[in-house]
């Protein structure tokens, strides 16, 4: 197969996570044959500082005319040109037309103490958390007044957007365990009043499918404490983004968490985790979670004994201690050496690294 991938490393530990997310393709390209052929494009500070957009013209040209972008990180602060470059990653997704940004949470075995979170709470947990990404307050209309004493941030949701997302949320379940879990605060706001109505008429389409309502504050303490009871959650885009951080600690670091963003006719890849400028050209972010959402790329073009070989790479890095210190405080390497590693286990080459 032949993909033309967009890179958009952005800002702090971005352009490092991103060139270990490359690494792995590039051998999975040689072992199974296929060409993956990469495009470098600016976005969020950097951005800025070479074009005074955190989304240059010609970045969006390009993912708009690839199939499929790699994205790295944004910095989350406001530049001199009052500019602010995680808006480079939110205009991408609307002028991309993601909607779904799907986000698997599920623990390694060798990691459960890693999490602050009770081994026997957390073991066997395996959910994936579909959020809205297009829509919400996000997205909806913006005030404040000129003296700084008021603003809104509207919420609004159509039909016709819920439907799309939920109809990918109740195809996976179907796959997997058969659940869906729509989080809301239907006792509270219109939007989720209309999410539960447009989901419930969609759940008749999906008879094998168990359809659960919770609420977004009970869900937040449910993921703490009991969330193997989940399978796949959907919901709206403010509280995935808070739900997916939160469910984060079940797998003892953000670092590990890889995401899809899907649209109707594109796709980005990206990881949980911000740009993390303290860590920048350190050598000590965890490629971990870019390198899965390299794995989620792999999945999404159908080449699925691709993507498990990146999933079997990373399981054995962690296996054999191969990782950043988040993970390891005693480990001795880095993101690139991880990366290596990770690579070199793709090519067969694993035992030529460790001796
Ligand atoms: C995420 C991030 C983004 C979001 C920011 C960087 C715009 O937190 O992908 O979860 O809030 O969606
Ligand atoms: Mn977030």
């Amino acid at each position: 197969m032949n993909l033309k991938i967009a890179a958009l490393a952005g800002d702090g530990i971005g352009p490092e996570v991103i060139l270990q997310a490359k690494k792995a393709l590039y051998a999975i390209g040689v072992v199974f044959d296929h060409e993956f052929v990469f495009e470098d494009a600016l976005i969020g500070s950097i951005a800025i500082e070479k074009t005074g957009n955190p989304l240059p013209e010609q970045t969006l040209n390009l993912c708009l005319n690839t199939d499929a972008v790699l994205f790295g990180a944004v910095d989350d602060t406001v530049s001199s040109t009052k500019l602010r470059p995680i808006q480079g990653l939110l205009n991408l997704r609307q002028a991309l037309g993601l909607y779904a940004n799907i986000r698997p949470v599920k623990p390694y075995a060798d990691l459960l103490d890693l999490s602050p979170l009770k081994r026997k709470i957390i073991e066997n947990t395996d959910f994936i958390i579909f959020r809205e990404i297009s829509g919400g307050s996000y997205f909806s209309e913006k005030k404040s007044n000129e003296t700084g004493t008021f603003a809104s941030d509207l919420c609004e949701y159509s039909e016709e957007e819920i439907i799309r997302i939920s109809h990918l949320a109740f195809r996976t379940a179907q796959k997997r365990n058969k659940k869906l879990t729509l989080v809301d605060k239907a006792n509270i706001l219109e939007t989720s009043r209309l999410w539960r109505k447009v989901v419930t008429e969609l759940a008749e389409g999906y008879p094998d499918v168990i359809l659960e309502f919770l609420l977004a504050d009970a869900a937040a303490m449910q993921i703490i404490i009991n969330p193997k009871q989940f399978d796949v959650i959907l919901t709206e885009n403010l509280f995935g983004d808070i739900l997916s951080d939160e469910a984060s600690v079940i797998t003892g670091a953000i670092g590990l968490l890889p995401s899809a963003s899907l649209g109707s006719s594109s796709a980005l890849f990206e990881p949980v985790h911000g740009s993390f400028p303290e860590g920048k050209n350190k050598n000590i972010a965890n490629p971990i979670a870019s390198i899965l959402s390299a794995a989620m790329l792999l999945e999404h073009f159908g080449l699925h004994a691709e993507s498990l070989k990146v999933f079997e790479a990373v399981q054995k890095a962690i296996e054999l201690n191969v990782v950043t210190a988040d993970l390891n405080p005693y480990s001795k390497f880095g993101t690139n050496e991880v990366g290596d590693f990770i690579a070199n286990y793709i090519l067969s080459k694993d035992d030529l690294y460790f001796k």
